[in-house]
This record gives C-alpha cells, structure tokens and sequence, in this order.
C-alpha cells in the first residue's frame, strides 16, 4: 500500500505544482484569511479517484469533500494542498499530506513537500524516510537550545487554548522560533531533527495525520498539552524529539494558569 500512497502523494503534488502562480480561482472558507483555491480541490479530486480505483472498499475523510464509507477498515485522511495561504501568496512552502489508518491506527503516511521535491514516508515499523533515506529526530535535551515551530489557527484572534499567551513564552524560553505555514512540514522538520518542538491547537486531522506519524516513526514524541498521548483528532498538538516535552509542557502549563 506505501508504493501507492507514495504514488498518489507524488501525483497530487505535481498536479500543485502545475498550479502554482497560475490564474486559479480563490474562494473564503470560514473567514476572509481561510481560503481554498481550484489547485485545493483539483489535487484533492485525483487523490479520491485514485483511491476509488485501486481500494475501492477503503473509506475517505478528505479536507474539502468530507467523509465518505466511514466505516471501513482503512481510512484515507487527506489534505490535498496544506499550505493554501502560502501557495494563493507565492511563498513556496507547501505540501500534500496523505495517512492512512486501520482501524483507527495510522499505518503509512507521505508528505511531500512540493517545491523542494522531497518526500517524507513512514510505514508501520519501519521508521521514518526522506526521499527514501532514513530519518530520525535530534537529541537535543535544551529548550534553550531549541529551534521551535508553530502555527496560527484561523480563529487565532479569538486566543483559542491561549495559542498567543503560549507563542510568547516559548519564543523567550526558546533559542528561536519559525512559521512555516504548513503543518505537515512543520511535523516532518521534526521527524528530520531541524526543529526540535512543534505545537499548535485547533489542527484537523488532516493536518495530522501522515506528519504525526511520521514524527512517531522518527523517533519523536506527539501528545496533547499535557503530555497525554493524542489522536489525530486532538484539538492541540505538542510535537517534539521527546527530549524537549517536558521542558516545553511545562511553558505551555505557565502559560494557561496567566
Ligand atoms: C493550515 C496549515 C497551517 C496551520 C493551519 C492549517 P491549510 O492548513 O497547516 O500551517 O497553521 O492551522 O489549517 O488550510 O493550508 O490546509
Ligand atoms: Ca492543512
Ligand atoms: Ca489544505
């Protein structure tokens, strides 16, 4: 099942690629910052094709279509173009995330990370790979030390999990702080030991879903805030090389008693 996964991964990515500073049509999805554009829906309709065709009986949770057979035994969560405010500016970090589970578990995961050409992979056991070499998180056992990552829901105004209280203490706690855009990147930058921490709240779990896995792969910790171990539908996020959880529980714990 990897070979097809990495197949279609590929595929969709391309097919975004094709897209990219082209003339799409752009729609608002919640609010005015949350957009999907023809490309979101383009990738997402070969994704689903494709599944249809080679796994005809697997079910479907995708970002823009929703759910479908969601009672099989293998389920696709797919997030056809993570990144979208990235790719409508022209900023070339963006990917398509692909997982997919059995019976509730994450068996196999890809990201591919468009513009730069790399695939992130992950099948049960067998660890974590970037275009095909393995991959394993870094030892870092300093917050201080520590290059962090996180990401704004776009109901960020409304402080949600006090994410803007949290984003103040890590980035003094922290030796720095990036935004990529894209959360399955930001959880394969883990899986890959660049960033030592990822955390974010309000996710979906097509956010989550390949990129946790292939963190977990990796070597590399995923839980909620509290260090309770999450699913891909946890509404916050704290991803890290394990070493760092701890320190990185404790600013989140400081922070919500503020
Ligand atoms: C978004 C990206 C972003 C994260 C947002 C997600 P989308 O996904 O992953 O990094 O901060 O919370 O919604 O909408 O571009 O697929
Ligand atoms: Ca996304
Ligand atoms: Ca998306």
């Amino acid at each position: 099942m990897i070979d097809k996964l990495l197949t279609i991964t590929k595929e969709a990515g391309n097919i975004v690629k094709e897209g990219f500073q082209t003339d799409y049509k752009v729609e608002y999805k919640t609010n005015i910052s949350n957009l999907v554009t023809e490309i979101d829906k383009k990738s997402e309709k070969a994704i689903i094709e494709f599944i249809r065709k080679e796994f005809p009986g697997h079910g479907i949770l995708a970002e823009e279509s929703g759910a479908a057979n969601e009672n099989a035994e293998y389920q696709w969560v797919i997030d056809p173009l993570d990144g979208t405010t990235n790719f409508a500016h022209g900023f070339p970090i963006f990917g398509v995330s692909i997982g997919i589970q059995k019976n509730g578990k994450t068996v196999c995961g890809a990201v591919y990370h468009v513009m730069n050409d790399i695939m992130y992979s992950a099948e049960q056991g067998s660890g974590a790979y970037k275009n095909g070499k393995k991959i394993h998180v870094n030892e870092n056992d300093s917050l201080e030390k520590s290059l962090l990552v996180t990401g704004f829901p776009y109901d960020i105004a409304d402080n949600p999990h006090n994410a803007l209280t949290i984003f103040t203490n890590m980035v003094k706690a922290s030796r720095g702080m990036r935004r990529l855009g894209s959360a399955s990147i930001d959880f394969c930058c883990v899986a890959e030991g660049i960033f030592d921490g990822f955390w974010e709240v309000n996710l979906q779990p097509w956010d989550i879903c390949a990129g946790k896995f292939i963190v977990e792969e990796a070597g590399g910790k995923v839980t909620d805030f509290i260090g309770t171990p999450s699913s891909i539908f946890a509404p916050q996020i704290l991803c890290s090389n394990g070493k760092i959880h701890n320190a990185m529980i404790e600013i989140i714990s400081k922070s919500t008693e503020e």
